[in-house]
């Protein structure tokens, strides 16, 4: 398998692929020599912060190397686009579905990502047409978590339904969240929370609250307030995807003891690596491919 590693992948791997930009704003690709023959190409490239140009990029590479014949699949930690799989009001267009057709229809293999904000269980789903491997980061979020706890226990709870598979493998409940309509007066497409509501179980105990995102960190902080009303001790929270928009750090650092994500985002909270559950997918996977 021939990997090609974009820049905003230098983290975690050696980019090999230059990116770039013409005068005018166009995007610019430059891909290493591609041996002769038909090659198993799998692409390693961040969709976030910057998605549109990101977007455009990838398919500017996916459709040079389908074009000469080689089969790719691409590695996206964070899809951008994933909360908009639904429609909310007429002629509101369904951004999730039509970027997972787009990647398809560009020739994409498979999408490999991780805790994919339409999906609800770890594992293969095919959603636009699109074949997706959908990674979950929960199980080392939760050994990440045990470490900053100690020998102390926690319960796990998911802030709202979209978490329940990534709390259930560990015991943990999930709240019920309910969302308004668009907030009128916001300059940004925000719902705002209508409802968060369930029974932690929590009084006396260590929580981890735990998500699939934390983007302008409204959900967790009524999480973490209602985990303090209910007489918790300890308070953690994590997710996969650590947006941090706006000034939710602070928000939620004022009521939890500790935050921290993946580094899906990349972010001075990202704190845990998806490098070995990617690297034991894509080995451990090549039947996959
Ligand atoms: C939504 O259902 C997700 O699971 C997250 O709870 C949500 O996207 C977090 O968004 P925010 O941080 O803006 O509340």
């Amino acid at each position: 398998m021939l990997e090609l590693i974009s820049p905003n992948f230098s983290d975690l791997l050696k980019p090999n692929l230059q990116l770039g930009k013409f005068p005018d704003g166009d995007s610019h690709v430059h891909l290493p020599p591609i041996p002769a023959g038909k090659q198993e190409i799998t692409i390693f490239h961040r969709l976030y912060p910057h998605q549109n140009d990101s977007i455009v990029e990838l398919l500017l590479i996916l459709g040079s190397l389908v074009s000469d014949g080689h089969r790719v699949s691409v590695v996206v930690p964070y899809l951008p686009y994933a909360r908009q799989d639904k429609k909310k009001m007429d002629g509101e267009v369904k951004s999730a579905e039509a970027l997972c057709d787009l990647l398809h229809r560009a020739g994409c293999a498979k999408l490999i990502t991780f805790d994919c904000h339409f999906l609800n269980a770890e594992g293969p789903a095919e959603y636009g047409g699109l074949a997706i491997e959908n990674l979950s980061m929960g199980e080392a979020l939760i050994e990440h978590a045990k470490k900053i706890f100690g020998l102390e226990p926690f319960e796990v709870i998911g802030p709202d339904g979209g978490a329940a598979y990534l709390v259930k493998n560990w015991g943990g409940k999930h709240l019920t969240k309910v969302r308004g309509e668009y907030d009128a007066n916001s300059a940004h497409k925000q719902r705002h929370i209508e409802s968060l509501t369930g029974d932690m179980g929590v009084k006396g105990k260590n929580v981890l609250i735990l998500d699939d995102m934390i983007s302008s960190g409204s959900t967790m902080a009524r999480a973490l307030e209602m985990a303090r009303e209910q007489g918790a001790e300890k308070i953690g929270c994590a997710a996969t995807h650590g947006l941090f928009l706006h000034n939710a750090l602070d928000k939620l650092q004022k009521v939890a003891d500790f935050v921290f994500s993946s580094d899906t985002i990349v972010s001075s909270r990202a704190e845990v690596s998806i490098k070995a559950r990617l690297t034991d997918h894509l080995q451990g996977g090549a039947k996959l491919f």
